[in-house]
């Protein structure tokens, strides 16, 4: 079932890592939507995954001179969607007009492929990380989850969990208390104030101590942390964007960046990362209901949770139906 959602389908979705998409053309399911990616010369392009003339699925055909090929009965198709060789017509006869692929918006940027369903996308936000000097950048991900996009994102939010789920790893139990915090708006988007979070280890030194987190809202299914060690300038952050696979159904991707030498290699620190989310995964899982409340008088929130109440209702304004109530 197609996700109808027209806020989202007016995004940059994610749709899988760059490195997934080589000579050869890749199904993805982009909410609900069968979707194609190819690479050719020019870059990458998304089509949807069907084929004019009988319904096959293109993503079974080949990149040929740079035209997607149909794996039926051979049509070729240029990067536009238009059908340039039909070969079963004699060649006096013209193509069709109507012979077309019908394609989506889609670039590449910090590692993944990015559609837009209804070419209507909005500019993409920014992660300086990706270019600085002195950064290193992970790729991680993909991670099914088995809940909607927003119950994903805002657990990502949520500072008052660390020390409860991940205690041991990002918070300790003598440290559960959040001191108070504001959520900024301006033309760079939303984002928290610092808010201090005991580790027993935030950057593997084997010291514990206080980090600073800073959160921010890029986009509706894009947020991001900064994790900050003030006495040494040490800084990590983690980029989440969350593909609606279908109505249910959540793919997370994230981008670790990191200033500092980890000691660690890129699959040691996805793993990691994907221990951290398996201790996430039971919960947001199991959230009820799977739809957030987009009233703020239906849950119970703290002061803590501001950064949630903002990303509620930055999607209520944005009239984000997915995964919203
Ligand atoms: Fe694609 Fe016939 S179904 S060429
Ligand atoms: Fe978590």
């Amino acid at each position: 079932m197609i996700v109808q959602d027209t806020a989202l389908r007016n995004e940059w979705i994610v749709a899988c890592r760059s490195v997934d998409v080589q000579d050869r053309p890749l199904q993805v399911t982009v909410m609900g939507e069968r979707v194609v990616l190819f690479r050719n010369e020019e870059g990458i392009h998304a089509f949807k995954d069907l084929c004019i003339h009988r319904g096959a699925a293109l993503s079974l055909g080949c990149v040929r001179d740079g035209k997607l090929v149909c794996p039926y009965h051979g049509w070729e198709y240029e990067a536009s969607g238009a059908c340039v060789k039909i070969p079963q017509l004699p060649s006096h006869q013209a193509i069709p007009g109507k012979a077309r692929a019908i394609p989506f918006g889609c670039t590449e940027r910090y590692g993944f492929v990015w559609v837009n369903l209804n070419s209507n996308a909005p500019d993409f936000f920014s992660l300086p990380e990706f270019d600085a000097p002195g950064y290193r950048n992970v790729i991680w991900g993909p991670q099914t989850v088995n809940a909607k996009p927003p119950r994903v994102v805002e657990n990502f939010l949520d500072v008052g969990h660390l020390a409860v789920v991940h205690v041991g790893y990002l918070g300790v139990e003598t440290h559960m208390a959040i001191g108070d915090y504001h959520v900024h708006r301006d033309e760079n988007g939303i984002r928290t104030d610092e808010i201090a979070v005991f580790q027993p280890d935030p950057d593997g030194t084997g010291q514990a101590k206080h980090v600073y987190y800073t959160y921010e809202i890029l986009r509706p299914l894009t947020v991001k942390f900064t994790k900050r060690d003030r006495e040494t300038n040490n800084e990590m952050s983690i980029l989440l964007t969350v593909m609606p696979l279908d109505e249910n159904q959540s793919v997370a991707y994230g981008v670790l960046s990191f200033n500092y030498e980890t000691n660690m290699t890129d699959e040691e620190i996805n793993s990691f990362q994907d221990m951290i989310f398996a201790q996430d995964k039971p919960i947001v899982e199991n959230q009820k209901p799977e739809d957030l409340p987009l009233d703020l008088q239906v849950e119970l929130s703290l002061k803590c949770d501001r950064a949630s109440i903002a990303y509620r209702q930055y999607l209520n304004e944005l009239g984000v139906k997915l995964g919203t109530a």
